[in-house]
C-alpha cells in the first residue's frame, strides 16, 4: 500500500492536531488514524486487566491483541463503549507511560500501517512522519506553547463539566512533553522534511488551510 498518499500530522498533546487532522481527512475524503487512541486503549486495557503500566511484556501482549473498534466517532473496547473513558486525564497519563515501552510500540506498528488504504490516509500522532510512515508525502509538525495548549485543554474540560486547574494543566503538559520527547524509542520530534506549524496564535480553520495548502504543494513536487 506504499503508493497510497499519507499526510502525517505530529505534535505534542493539545496542539490542536487531532481536530486539524480530522478536518483535513474530511476535506480530502481520506481515512483517519488517531494513533494516540491506540496508546490510550492499551493503557485502559492494562488498567482494567490489572497489568502494571511498566510491565513491558504484559502490556505489549495486550496491545498486540487489542479488541478495539472505531465506528462513527465512537471507540469500543471488547464491546464496551470507551469513547469518553479513553479521554480521561489518568488514561492519557497511562498512555504516555506505555508509549515509552519499545515492545508496545512494536506491537502497534502493523495495526497503524494497515490504515493506509485508498484513496489516502491522514495519520495523527507523535511519530507518524518519523517511524510509522517515513515515506509519507506530506508531513506537518504542529506546535503551540505549553500555556496555549493548557488553556485549550482547560476550556475543553470546563465545557464538559469537569473541574480543572490551569496551573496544574501547564505542569502536566510540560511533564508529558518531557517524557514524550526524552524517551529512547520514537521520541516526539519533527521529521527533517516536516513543515513546522506553530498554532499558538492560529485558529483551527487557518491551520487546516495551511496543511491543505502544504499538501497541494507537495503533490506538485
Ligand atoms: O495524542 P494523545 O494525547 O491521544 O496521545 C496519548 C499518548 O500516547 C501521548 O502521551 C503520547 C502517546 N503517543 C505516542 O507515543 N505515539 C503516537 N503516535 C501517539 C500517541
Amino acid at each position: 500500500m506504499s503508493g497510497v498518499p499519507v499526510l502525517a500530522i505530529d505534535g505534542p498533546s493539545a496542539s490542536g492536531k487531532g481536530t486539524v487532522a480530522e478536518r483535513v481527512a474530511r476535506a480530502l475524503g481520506f481515512h483517519f488514524l488517531d494513533s494516540g487512541a491506540l496508546y490510550r486503549l492499551t493503557a485502559l486495557a492494562a488498567m482494567k486487566a490489572g497489568v502494571a503500566l511498566d510491565d513491558e511484556v504484559g502490556v505489549a501482549a495486550l496491545a498486540a491483541a487489542l479488541p478495539a473498534t472505531f465506528r462513527d466517532g465512537m471507540v469500543w473496547l471488547a464491546g464496551e463503549d470507551v469513547t469518553d473513558a479513553i479521554r480521561a486525564e489518568a488514561v492519557g497519563e497511562g498512555a504516555s507511560k506505555v508509549a515509552a515501552l519499545p515492545a508496545v510500540r512494536a506491537a502497534l506498528l502493523d495495526r497503524q500501517r494497515a490504515y493506509r488504504q485508498p484513496p489516502g490516509l491522514v495519520a495523527d500522532g507523535r511519530d507518524m512522519g518519523t517511524v510509522v510512515f517515513p515515506d509519507a508525502e506530506t508531513k506537518v509538525f504542529l506546535t503551540a506553547s505549553a500555556e496555549a495548549r493548557a488553556e485549550r485543554r482547560y476550556k475543553q474540560l470546563i465545557e464538559k463539566g469537569n473541574s480543572a486547574s490551569l496551573l496544574a494543566l501547564v505542569a502536566d503538559m510540560q511533564a508529558r512533553d518531557a517524557r514524550d520527547t526524552a524517551r529512547a524509542v520514537a521520541p516526539l520530534k519533527p521529521a527533517p522534511d516536516a513543515l513546522l506549524l506553530d498554532t499558538t496564535h492560529m485558529g483551527i480553520e487557518a491551520a487546516v488551510q495551511a496543511v491543505l495548502d502544504h499538501h497541494r504543494t507537495q503533490q506538485g513536487n
